[in-house]
């Protein structure tokens, strides 16, 4: 079975709408956020349009700054400084990779936590960590949607994360430990790494590889969740970081690329925004 994000997202943005419309009569005007792009890497403007388009679905108002690559630092900390005060700003997402000379840390740890979409603030990570509340990291909240959407019993299972990035894989190790999965976090170094994702009931890829796992490294019946957004070498067409097609034929639950879980990471984005929001309001 292939899970369409896609599908699930567009089910979730219009329940978000419903709830959305009915805010300004509520709290006066509609949750606001602001989306900082720096530079003109295609996938970052790519994905900051999808933002931008998914905002509007769901009735969010969305701002996009863009800068040129030779911002400084210290102009990208003012910018934010300014939002971090606007009472009218609710959430504050830089889009990442940033230029070398930014140090994208200082700009993370500068965003109010409150406003903090991405859930990338250190005191949310921390808050993860220590099982206390937080915005969660939207691709990791959205793999965990679409799982229990599916159906997939977590508890008990022996999930695989291939990658141990800040973004996906840390985050979506934790998640899953805290669903009581049994958690195997692999990456580059490591030994047999096939015979490890053959052991997945459940395997999640974020490596950012085109095609890195390949079919003997999946176990049959296996769900695979692939987050990887690469652009095939032969073909240059957009693929994942899973081999899709032998691999479906043998896994219980696929997601595509496209049309998997990046979907479901701005559908989660647009939750976070919301939850910002309401925390304000209700306040
Ligand atoms: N670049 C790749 N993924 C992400 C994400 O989830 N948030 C931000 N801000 N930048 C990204």
């Amino acid at each position: 079975m292939i899970i369409s994000g896609k599908d699930l997202s567009a089910r979730l943005k219009a329940e978000m709408a419903v709830e959305v419309a009915s805010f300004p009569e509520k709290y006066g005007r509609v949750p606001h956020l602001v989306v900082i792009l720096v530079g003109e890497d295609p996938g970052s403007v790519s994905y900051v349009k999808g933002k931008a388009k998914a905002s509007e679905a769901v009735g969010i108002r969305n701002t996009t700054i863009r800068k040129p690559d030779t911002i400084s630092e210290e102009e990208l900390l003012g910018i934010i400084d300014e939002l971090n005060r606007d009472d009218e700003v609710d959430g504050i997402l830089v889009q990442l990779p940033l230029p070398r000379h930014i140090n994208e840390d200082r700009i993370i740890a500068a965003i109010r936590k409150e406003k903090d979409v991405d859930g990338f603030h250190p005191m949310n990570v921390a808050s993860l960590w220590m099982k206390q509340p937080c915005t969660l990291p939207c691709t990791p909240k959205g793999i965990i949607r679409m799982l229990c959407e599916a159906g997939v019993v977590l508890e008990g299972s022996n999930a695989v994360v291939v990658g141990r990035s800040n973004i996906v894989g840390l985050p979506v190790a934790k998640l899953l430990l805290d669903a009581n999965a049994t958690v195997t976090v692999t990456h580059s170094r490591t030994k047999n790494l096939g015979e490890v994702t053959h052991r997945a009931d459940i395997l999640v890829v974020a490596i950012g590889r085109p095609k890195f796992i390949k079919e003997d490294m999946v176990r049959e019946g296996a769900v695979v969740i692939d987050v990887g957004v690469n652009r095939d070498p032969e073909t240059g067409k957009l693929c994942g970081d899973v081999d899709f097609e032998p691999i479906e034929k043998k896994a219980s639950i696929i997601t595509p690329v496209p049309g998997g879980v990046g979907p479901m990471t701005i559908c989660c984005l647009m939750e976070n925004t919301i939850e910002c929001f309401l925390r304000k309001m209700e306040k």
